[in-house]
């Protein structure tokens, strides 16, 4: 997840130099964040790590204006929209809102306001300056056009300029009317968020769960992937929810105030966000943002603070816009909940994928009203990053989000003999080695095929329709099976007919369906070799990559020696995949970490023995003249790239040698050749020129 570096404290005194490297490091940072939260739906930190670092940007921004980055991220509201969608222009733009974190900055933003409006206040607050406090809905800003009363276009915040088209999705919601009841003017915009109650979002994740689906991080993720979706069917299946608060373009002035708007919006036929209230003070404003923190846990839908609108839309209007937000619309954010404890213990739980991930056992403590005894602590990085130890006092948080998060530990608590976390190398499942992967933070366990806590995936996948499409053998089975301990390994599947009576016996079966399953067991023991290859989960081997190496290989014995082989150094073994058109290092990392696992190749064996594998038939002979001739390339080619070119060949029934042999046809010699040449000379075998070999391929 993030590796972010903890931003440095705003009081630090920067030179402009490393002032405009750090700017654009933060922007770099919050675009990232961005993406992953509104591109994708992902998030990898917290709203309020996010909040802050958004906050150091701001303040090192504001001590030096002039060297902010051109994508400067304070002028830019949202995210741009994706693809997929087509776009909607906003006619009045779909602003962000600022944020205050403290009671001090909403007697900034009530003082801001006045002080914009010449108001002379005398040290007491201007009598006229009214306000309508609202709880501030975690969900997705969506604007509602409406043209005769009718619904008509549905449209996502995206850039806060353009936006997506959404309606198709939107008309599925069913608190969102189709027809503005009573008056209304020809085309209104009516704005709002949709979202997701808490007891929808936990069903639907509970949901997910069942069918093995990664379950969404918090009701805003899951409604925003649920908006998203390009199949309205989808959406439909969702329980989205929408709250209206705000007008966009309207083809007459509808109401004079916000608490006028409510009104209307209701009378429309909307839901507003409730409890609201008209508030005439700073006082009045903390006291109801104090109301709503304590009920907040009660409501049926999270939250993650209030917003304070200016009453009056006149004055509204006269307060206008400063970058990304209104002046006179201010959300204030409830910290996130966080309590003290002890780290007891620093457990690695193995998700289905292999994926280890690290978790802090707690001494249970309770935070906001949650007893808390777990927290995630996402990967490796992050412990090391955080620099959290076993034995630590550490600070657990939770911020909308529902698993708990460690936000610090405590290094001055720490016992003298406190030592960092060491990763294990070994999976605490099943004992195969731990391999880090590239790019990505996460640590897998690499027994695939052998470790229980990857075994029902592994399966499911193995008898899946493109592997070996054993009908009849669905998920639900695949858990039976492996509860009563007939099922550990692929080989299992092919023995099963061994617990045929006891099968008999239990609830659910009869003769008819166990012999209809043992007969879809039986017809797949024969299996082509790619579908073999496929069906063994190796990661980043999809069907075509396992079509490809079972092309190449042809054979099982030949395929299954040359895999050992690579995942021993075998450096001819390593060359002769590397050759392989579209086979990069990442493949090869992943085939050699999963044949280096000893307990994989045991079941691949096991299970070999109980299977007749067939043979990969060679291309269709063409009756071209390179067909079934063996081709060797050396040196570079001007043409086209090294790859291409074994495409083209292979495309014409040629076959790849990497090195030179008495079987090589044809040697191709691009430039700055090196020792093939010579070889080749000697053995007699016909060298063509890159020109040459062209026309022979035409
Ligand atoms: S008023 C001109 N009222 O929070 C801005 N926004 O963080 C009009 N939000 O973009 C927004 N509850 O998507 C308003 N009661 C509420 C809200 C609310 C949630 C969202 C909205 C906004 C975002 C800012």
């Amino acid at each position: 997840m993030s590796k972010s570096k903890a931003h440095e404290p705003a009081t630090k005194n920067w030179l402009p130099l490393e002032a405009k490297a750090e700017l654009a490091r933060l922007a770099q940072e919050i675009r990232k964040h961005d993406a992953l939260y509104h591109g994708e739906d992902k998030p990898a930190i917290s709203d309020a790590e996010y909040d802050s670092l958004r906050g150091a940007y701001r303040d090192l921004r504001a001590q030096f204006p002039e060297l902010a980055p051109v994508d400067d991220p304070e002028k830019q509201v949202g995210y741009a929209p994706q693809a997929g969608f087509s776009k909607v222009g906003h006619q009045v733009p779909m602003l962000s809102l600022g944020n205050a974190f403290s009671p001090d900055d909403v007697t900034d933003f009530v003082a801001r306001i006045h002080r914009y409006l010449g108001w002379k206040t005398d040290g007491k607050e201007a009598a006229a300056l009214r306000f309508v406090a609202e709880p501030k809905i975690d969900g997705l800003s969506c604007s509602l056009r409406y043209e005769q009363g009718k619904l008509t276009v549905a449209a996502t915040r995206g850039d806060g300029v353009t936006g997506e088209n959404i309606t198709a999705n939107v008309r599925t919601i069913a608190t969102v009317p189709q027809q503005l009841h009573g008056n209304y003017p020809d085309m209104v915009e009516v704005r709002g968020e949709v979202y997701m109650a808490r007891a929808d979002f936990l069903a639907l994740n509970q949901a997910r769960q069942a069918a093995q689906e990664e379950p969404f991080a918090n009701p805003r993720n899951a409604a925003a992937g649920s908006l998203r979706q390009l199949d309205a069917t989808i959406t439909a299946q969702r329980k989205l929810r929408f709250f209206a608060y705000a007008l966009g373009a309207a083809s007459a002035p509808v109401a004079a105030t916000q608490t006028a708007l409510r009104q209307q919006l209701k009378s429309w036929g909307f839901t507003l966000n409730e409890p609201a209230a008209a508030c005439a003070t700073t006082a009045e404003l903390l006291a109801y943002f104090a109301r709503i923190g304590g009920e907040r846990s009660a409501l049926p839908f999270d939250i993650d603070g209030v917003v304070y609108k200016v009453d009056d839309c006149a004055l509204q209007e006269r307060l206008g816009f400063v970058s990304r937000a209104p002046r006179w619309a201010i959300a204030h954010k409830f910290a996130a909940e966080q309590a003290q404890t002890r780290l007891k213990a620093i457990t690695i739980q193995v998700g289905r994928t292999g994926v280890l991930t690290p978790v802090a056992e707690l001494e249970p403590v309770n935070v906001g009203g949650v007893m808390v005894s777990r927290a995630t602590l996402h990967n490796a990085d992050e412990i090391v990053r955080k620099d959290i130890r076993v034995g630590d006092s550490v600070t657990v948080q939770r911020a909308g989000d529902v698993i708990p998060q460690i936000v610090s530990s405590d290094a001055g608590k720490r016992a003298a003999d406190s030592a960092p976390f060491t990763f294990p190398t070994q999976c605490p499942v099943c004992h195969s080695h731990v391999v880090e992967q590239e790019d990505y933070a996460a640590r897998r366990c690499s027994g695939g095929l052998f470790c229980p806590a990857q075994q029902q995936e592994k399966l499911r996948h193995f008898v899946s329709r493109d592997a070996f499409n054993i009908e009849g053998l669905g998920e639900q089975r695949i858990e039976e099976f492996i509860q009563l301990g007939w099922l550990h390994s692929p080989a299992d599947i092919f023995r099963l007919g061994q617990h045929k009576d006891a099968l008999l016996q239990r609830e659910g079966w009869k003769e008819k369906s166990v012999s209809n399953l043992l007969a879809a067991i039986e017809a797949r023991r024969t299996i082509p070799l790619a579908k073999l290859i496929y069906a063994l989960g190796i990661p980043q081997v999809g069907e075509v990559t396992a079509k490809q190496l079972a092309m190449h290989y042809r054979n099982y014995p030949h395929w299954y020696d040359a895999m050992r082989r690579v995942a021993a150094n075998d450096e001819t073994a390593r060359t002769e995949l590397d050759d392989l058109p579209n086979i990069d290092q990442a493949l090869i990392a992943s085939v050699s970490d999963f044949f280096a696992e000893a307990h994989n190749r045991a079941v691949i064996e096991e299970l070999a023995q109980l299977l007749r594998i067939e043979e990969q038939a060679a291309p269709v002979a063409s009756d071209h003249p390179l067909a079934g001739k063996t081709i060797v390339f050396t040196g570079t080619l001007q043409s086209m790239g090294r790859n291409e070119a074994k495409a083209k060949a292979e495309s014409l029934g040629a076959k790849i040698g990497s090195g030179i042999s008495k079987n090589t046809d044809y040697l191709v010699m691009g430039e700055d050749a090196g020792s093939k040449a010579d070889k080749a000379k000697a053995l007699g075998i016909t060298i063509l020129s890159e020109a040459e070999w062209i026309k022979l391929t035409e």
